[in-house]
Formats: structure tokens, sequence, C-alpha cells
């Protein structure tokens, strides 16, 4: 097994910028306690991985099968954030060239109608939404993760 050390990245804009939407008591949370929190529980996690015995490991429960599921569920949380950050900023305003503009107006029809269907997703979940292609239908949707 590789030494495998994930760290925090910096946020890649100033907080001022986005505050008409977030505020930076948010920000901080989500970068100084949130994100730093899955990628020191995603080192700790790599280190106890070395310890654990792989051949105990079955699908009911072992230490190895929990340590993987945590592992999954750590870095599913550095990777969203990661990717949150880099999304955030602009003027508010779609750039209709965009593929992915132009697959929200042709599924939902209007931004403010995938807007809407993104909060209520939001609303309706515990943790992430994102907007992602349905492969089984094609379509662009939203989902919670
Ligand atoms: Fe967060």
């Amino acid at each position: 097994m590789s030494d495998t050390t994930y760290s925090l990245p910096q946020i890649p804009f100033d907080s001022k910028d986005v505050e008409s939407v977030l505020s930076k008591q948010v920000v901080e949370w989500h970068h100084g306690k949130h994100h730093a929190g899955y990628v020191a529980k995603a080192n700790e996690i790599e280190e106890e991985l070395k310890k654990a015995s792989s051949s105990a490991a079955n699908a009911n429960y072992s230490q190895y099968g929990e340590l993987k599921r945590r592992q999954t569920f750590n870095l599913s949380g550095i990777i969203l954030h990661n990717i949150y950050w880099q999304n955030m900023g602009g003027d508010g305003k779609a750039d209709e060239s965009l593929e992915i503009v132009k697959k929200i107006l042709a599924d939902f029809g209007s931004l403010e109608s995938w807007l809407t269907d993104f909060k209520a997703t939001a609303m309706s979940s515990l943790g992430w939404v994102i907007t992602a292609i349905n492969p089984l239908t094609g379509n662009i949707e939203n989902f919670f993760m």
C-alpha cells in the first residue's frame, strides 16, 4: 500500500468575493472545520488501513471493511469540497455557450426551473446535491448524495 497523505487546499478566492451568497463565517466553517476534518480523518484512515487485516475482510463487518467505508465517505467529502471551492465566483450569470448550460436549458426548459429543482433537492438532502447526467436516461438531473 502506498503512503498517501491528503492536504487541505487553499480556497481559490477571497471570501469577500462571494459574500453576497456565503458569509465569511460560513466559508471559514466549511473550509477550516468541515473540509479540514475530512482531510484529517482521511489521513488517519490511511494509517489505520496499513495495520488492518485485509484477510479478515467480509461483506458483513470487518475492521478493514469499516475503514474502507469511512475512507470512501471522507474522500468524497474532500473531492466534493474541492469541486465546490473551484466553482465559486463569477458574476452569477450563466454562460449559455457552455455545454452544461445548454444541457440544463434543454432538459429543464430554463435555468429558473433547474434552480427550483436544485433547491428542492437540497432541502430534501442531509448532504451534498450535485447536477449530473443520469446515465440511464441521458438527462441532466439534480441528485443528492
Ligand atoms: Fe462543508
